[in-house]
């Protein structure tokens, strides 16, 4: 089965071709996968704003449907012979650009007469665990950068067989807009045992970015700092003379003073919060504004107060995955979501399932399929087409919510 899949429940407009077969043990090949980013839309406010994002999938939509299509050996006429099934990630999201996704997939699905799901963008993020690309894709070059910003996803397509996953499993999902741990009991049985009750995980890095002067999205300049302290903290044990210590967040600042709090680490439930953190993070840094709001500490100390903001985020997120994982006994531990491409992250949370589970899988997306992608929408659609979901162009609804 060739499934056509498409996302824009955000700022990035995917689209892509995935090859199903089998149905106890289906397997995935990716045909094409098509990303537009709008971070440059969005960056000069800081976050996403969702009207310019909607305005953004409407010019992006064909030339990202077009490159699919391209990429996997086809034109966009083709569409009615290749395509079995569309999916379309129908919800949660924001509305105003989920419904160029939807309006596009209902008026394919229309035109080609195909069935079409409506998929739960968070199921997405987990199933692009079923999909194992087969490298690096060196071509992975941005093409026609301005004004669609369009690029083939950072894989090369095809893909390689996935291991059997091992249900139970609890999947810790933490994208932009969500911060969720799921049980996953088998297909299409997802129940959310936990979730942050303010910021999600990537809105807190992508707050803290634009508090610290850093662009949107947040995610990857903290880290890149981040490891840039790590990579300082390293020479200076080596080199104890020459190199500052990263630690001293001024020289007024103690290390101690620079510690954040691990919101609701020890709380019995599986929720989070992170909007706690951000405002740690203010009161740490406001009296060293200046009064045209730049921030006036050295490259070093921004450095370490990444290291150790991306350390709150990644112990609490840790801590309640593990414990999870254990009370309900599960087979795998998986994650998801634009934060899973956070390489501490990725590392640590797999040392943690090695050294407290040994007998539970660790499992988790390639980093370009971590972030918001249409490869996962068509997974998670044949899944829901197995499980008998599917629909006409007619059924199918935009929703802001779960
Ligand atoms: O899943 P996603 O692409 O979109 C949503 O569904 O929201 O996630 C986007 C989020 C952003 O908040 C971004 O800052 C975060 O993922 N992110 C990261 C990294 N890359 C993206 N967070 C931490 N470390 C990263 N390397
Ligand atoms: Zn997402």
């Amino acid at each position: 089965m060739i499934i056509l899949g498409i996302e824009t429940s955000c700022d990035d407009t995917c689209a892509a071709i995935v090859k199903a077969t089998g149905r106890k043990t289906p397997r995935f090949e990716i045909l094409s996968s098509i990303r537009s980013s709008q971070a440059d839309i969005h960056r000069e406010f800081g976050g996403v704003v969702p009207y310019l994002a909607a305005r953004a999938h409407v010019e992006n939509m064909n030339p990202v449907l077009k490159g699919a299509f391209q990429d996997a050996g086809y034109a966009i006429k083709d569409g009615k012979k290749i395509i079995n099934l569309i999916a379309v990630t129908s919800h949660p999201g924001l509305i105003p650009c989920l419904l160029i996704g939807t309006s596009t997939a209902q008026t394919l699905a229309w035109r080609w007469s195909k069935p079409i799901i409506g998929v739960n963008h968070l199921d997405g993020h987990i199933y692009a665990n079923w999909v194992n690309p087969i490298g690096v894709n060196p071509k992975s070059e941005i093409r026609n950068p301005k004004p669609q910003h369009y690029k083939s996803s950072g894989f090369k397509y095809g893909a390689r067989q996935v291991q059997n996953i091992k249900f139970p499993a609890i999947c810790l999902v933490v994208s932009g807009g969500h911060t969720q741990l799921v049980l996953m009991r088998g297909h299409g049985d997802f129940k959310i045992i936990g979730e942050t009750r303010d910021d999600a995980a990537g809105e807190a890095f992508d707050k803290v970015a634009k508090l610290l002067g850093l662009p949107f999205p947040g995610g990857p300049p903290i880290e890149r700092l981040a490891q840039s302290a790590r990579n300082i903290a390293e020479q200076t044990q080596n080199n104890a003379e020459k190199i500052p210590r990263p630690s001293a967040f001024s020289q007024r600042k103690s290390a101690r003073e620079l510690q954040l709090p691990r919101p609701m680490i020890g709380s019995k439930d599986y929720d989070f919060s992170f909007s706690g953190l951000k405002t740690a993070v203010l009161y740490l840094v406001q009296k060293e504004f200046t009064s045209h709001r730049k921030l006036l500490i050295s490259d070093l100390q921004l450095a370490a107060l990444c290291a150790e903001f991306q350390q709150a985020i990644i112990d609490v997120l840790i801590a309640k995955t593990i414990r999870a994982a254990k009370q309900y006994n599960a087979g795998t531990v998986i994650l998801g979501g634009g934060v899973a491409a956070n390489r501490e992250l990725r590392k640590q949370l797999g040392k943690a399932v090695k050294r407290q589970l040994p007998a539970t899988d660790y499992r988790l997306p390639t980093t370009a399929l971590a972030v918001d992608n249409a490869v996962m929408i068509a997974i998670a659609g044949y899944f829901d087409y197995l499980g008998g979901k599917s629909k006409t162009w007619k059924d199918i609804k935009a929703r802001a919510v779960v």
